[in-house]
């Protein structure tokens, strides 16, 4: 099924006011692939009736569905593992130091189905040893996507994503099950998912020592993605971390980010 331009135009603005994402026209015939099936099997004649049901549904499921089928949820364990070897040999031995709370705060923002939480709660537990018990370290992890969320939580993943890793992690911190692998409880307990829009605002009760928002902002235009910036500048600690992902960057000097490498960034 094909959108018009108009369609193409009103799902532009759409997903653009709601969750801060550009969605370019090259993404016209992902849309259209993504919708198809579904539109074919519901008997709608258009794009047009679908988005008309979209409006009208008081429920919340149907824009539920939407956000799934939108969102691109690529992700995979140790992604960019130059952010993990920062996190071991700068951020936690620094944190041993400091912070006299044993309480560590980090938030994992567009966790999609885990993977980046779960390694983060691997590298942690693997850190500490045998002195993690005296820190508090559960990690947030947040996602628009209901579907990636409740694959996070389920915790399984397929034989061929785990057998990239490293054998030291899927010892550690896997069961294998007849044809998948399951994150162990101990790891899972380390994190907490919940459904969360980053284009609005930020209340959370204490500051992060470090966020991760890695290949989200790049669906974003300069100006959501400034005010988002702005938002996580003013969630983390002063000296808290920001880490993004390796193809993007933050150009506005003036939300006083301080550059220290490539993707990780430092509130001064
Ligand atoms: C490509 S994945 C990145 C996953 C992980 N951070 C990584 O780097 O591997 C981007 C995720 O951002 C989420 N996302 C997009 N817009 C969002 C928004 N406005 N609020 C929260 N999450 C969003 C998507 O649902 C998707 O799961």
């Amino acid at each position: 099924m094909k959108l018009t331009e108009t369609e193409f135009q009103y799902i532009q603005k759409l997903v653009h006011k709601e969750y801060g994402i550009y969605l370019t026209d090259k993404k016209r015939t992902l849309i259209e692939s993504r919708f198809s099936n579904q539109m074919e099997m519901r008997n709608f004649k258009n794009f047009s009736e679908y988005f008309q049901l979209l409006k009208d549904d008081k429920t919340g499921n149907e824009m539920i569905d939407f956000v799934n089928r939108i969102t691109t949820n690529h992700t995979y364990f140790f992604r960019e593992d130059k952010h993990y070897t920062f996190l071991k040999n700068v951020i936690l031995p620094d944190l041993i130091k400091t912070e006299r709370s044993r309480d560590l705060r980090i938030w994992s923002a567009g966790c999609s189905s885990g993977e980046e939480a779960y390694s983060t709660a691997m590298l942690i537990d693997d850190f500490f040893g045998g002195n993690k018990y005296i820190w508090d370290s559960q990690i947030l992890a947040t996602d628009i996507s209901v579907r990636v969320l409740n694959q996070a939580v389920i915790a399984k993943y397929t034989v061929d994503e785990v057998e990239k890793l490293d054998k030291y992690w899927t010892k550690k911190y896997f069961k294998k099950n007849e044809n998948e692998y399951e994150i162990v409880d101990t790891i899972k307990k380390e994190v907490i998912f919940r459904k969360f829009n980053l284009t609005h605002p930020f209340h959370f009760k204490k500051k992060f020592h470090l966020i991760f928002c890695r290949n989200v902002m790049i669906y974003f235009e300069k100006s959501g993605k400034d005010e988002i910036l702005k938002k996580f500048y003013d969630a983390l600690l002063p000296g808290g971390y920001l880490f993004i992902g390796h193809s993007e960057t933050i150009e506005n000097k003036s939300i006083g980010f301080k550059f220290i490498e490539p993707a990780i960034y430092q509130k001064e």
